[in-house]
């Protein structure tokens, strides 16, 4: 073989290297530093300020626990996109091209499992800094920047006698909540907060900036529905907006006895009966158990006019630990329910602890618990095997749930929008759809 000979194999062979994966693949670490030097003053380390301050804005020490290698926060859509070409040209492949955990998105920070929107040793996207909010002419939509919170939103639609549908709490993000599906208040009148969505800004994996409607890109604006953080960093939400001045509601708290939980299940059950249905009434029941205190058992009501429920309610799922009639839905959206279907009831099991060394035995009663709960709804011919994504464990299959026909058009999109798969393999936490 001649020299030049030897040299094209040599070329070729570092040529198909480069192909199949970037030379210069960072650690993690170096990721941070590459977007530190390229979006100055917009990335912090361990021990400064903002850091700690994304740090310290989740609402579960299981999040707290993890440590990102830095926290990027950007105030712009440009400094995504930028961020997002960044882990695509720079970002660490395995030996068959796929990408490595290089990043995790987080929003309001509510999930509740460690590793949902934290990472260790990665970069952590901080997207509060994006928390604007704009009225349109019209009055019809507010476009809202997607690191804002439910909470600091409300008191700026007051002045417009506007309401839009988001958390029930303060403190939830826009985000994870919208695209997981989102019941607020208004949920029995206008379906889940994803239905009531009209455009999406998002940067896709090739760091191209989208605007998302029915029209644009009907494929990708159902998958925003319900598909979670597996096809883009969304960076604004235009949502639906509804006139509304006051709404009623509060939480009424008795002592337990079978009695009163009995009175409650069947007050429950009645509010239920589809001859009662009113679309401006929510209600909850909550089995509450604190050690020391024991058991309680609560009740939600929510009206939407100023004015409280005008039909009183009596009477039942069986003893149900928590339940919310949530919410109809008119199937613009990817989680699989029938459409028109009035209301279905769920059941969210949430379990408060001290002592990270109980995680284990925590999660494995639970899963019990959840296991025997849906064996008797099962057993009853009541189960609707549908989970929603917002509420789920990270043991459980959410995205499954919706059906293998809307998980096929989820994967499909995946593919589409996402084809290198860097929200599938680069970006941790959520779940995934391939
Ligand atoms: C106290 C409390 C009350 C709640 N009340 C309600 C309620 O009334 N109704 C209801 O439906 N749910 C409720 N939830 C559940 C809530 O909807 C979820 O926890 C939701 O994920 C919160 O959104 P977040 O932005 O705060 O979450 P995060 O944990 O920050 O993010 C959730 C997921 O979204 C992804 N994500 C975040 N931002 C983006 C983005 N810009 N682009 C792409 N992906 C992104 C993350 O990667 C993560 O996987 C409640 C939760 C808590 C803790
Ligand atoms: C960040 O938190 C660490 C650990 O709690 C603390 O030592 C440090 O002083 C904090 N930094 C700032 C800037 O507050
Ligand atoms: C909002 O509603 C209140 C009470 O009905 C009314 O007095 C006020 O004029 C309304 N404001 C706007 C901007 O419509
Ligand atoms: C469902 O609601 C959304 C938002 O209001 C709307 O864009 C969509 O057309 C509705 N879909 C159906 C089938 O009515």
């Amino acid at each position: 073989m001649s020299p030049s000979g030897i040299n094209l194999l040599a070329l070729l062979g570092s040529a198909m290297t480069v192909a199949a994966s970037p030379s210069h693949a960072p650690a993690a670490a170096n990721l941070c530093d590459l977007v530190a030097s390229q979006l100055p003053g917009l990335v912090s380390y361990p021990g400064q300020a903002v850091y700690n301050a994304s740090q310290d804005g989740y609402y579960t020490s299981n999040e707290r626990d993890l440590s990102p290698s830095c926290v990027f926060r950007p105030s712009e859509t440009a400094q995504v996109s930028q961020f997002v070409k960044l882990v695509a040209q720079n970002g660490a492949r395995d030996k068959s091209g796929a990408y490595k955990p290089l990043f995790a998105v987080r929003g309001g920070g509510h999930t509740l499992w460690s590793g949902a929107a934290n990472m260790d040793g990665g970069v952590t996207v901080d997207m509060r800094g994006m928390s604007s909010l704009a009225v349109s002419p019209d009055q019809k939509m507010v476009s809202l920047g997607a690191g804002g919170k439910w909470s600091d939103m409300y008191p700026q639609l007051v002045p417009y006698n506007l309401t839009i549908a988001g958390g029930r709490v303060p403190g939830i993000g826009v985000a994870g909540f919208a695209l997981g599906g989102g019941v607020s208040f208004q949920a029995r009148r206008h379906g889940w907060s994803c239905d009531n969505i009209y455009g999406y800004e998002v940067v896709l994996a090739s760091g191209e900036v989208v605007y998302v409607t029915s029209d644009s890109y009907p494929d990708l604006w159902v998958a925003l529905k319900g598909g979670s953080n597996n096809f883009g960093i969304v960076t604004r939400f235009d949502v639906a907006a509804f006139p509304s001045t006051q709404i009623w509601g509060g939480t009424v708290t008795y002592n337990y006895t079978p009695e009163v939980l009995d009175a409650q299940a069947k007050a429950f059950s009645n509010f239920m009966d589809p001859k009662n249905f009113d679309d401006a009434a929510m209600m909850g029941v909550i089995l509450g158990f604190a050690n020391p205190g024991g058991f309680s058992v609560s009740n939600s009501l929510f009206y939407l006019e100023p004015t409280p429920i005008p039909r009183p309610t009596r009477n039942s799922p069986p003893s149900l630990p928590r339940a919310t009639p949530t919410p109809v839905t008119n199937g613009t959206n990817s989680l699989g329910l029938t459409a028109g279907e009035s209301d279905v009831t769920m059941l969210d099991f949430t379990i408060a602890y001290n002592n990270p060394a109980d995680d284990q035995m925590v999660e494995s009663q639970l899963a019990t618990v959840v296991a025997q709960q849906k064996k008797a709804v099962q057993d009853r011919g009541l189960l609707i095997p549908y989970i929603y994504l917002n509420y789920a464990d990270k043991s459980q299959d959410p995205i499954g749930s919706y059906g293998g026909q809307a998980k096929d058009k989820l994967k499909a999109a995946s593919k589409k929008y996402d084809p290198t798969g860097m929200f599938q393999k680069a970006l941790r936490g959520g779940y995934k759809v391939l």
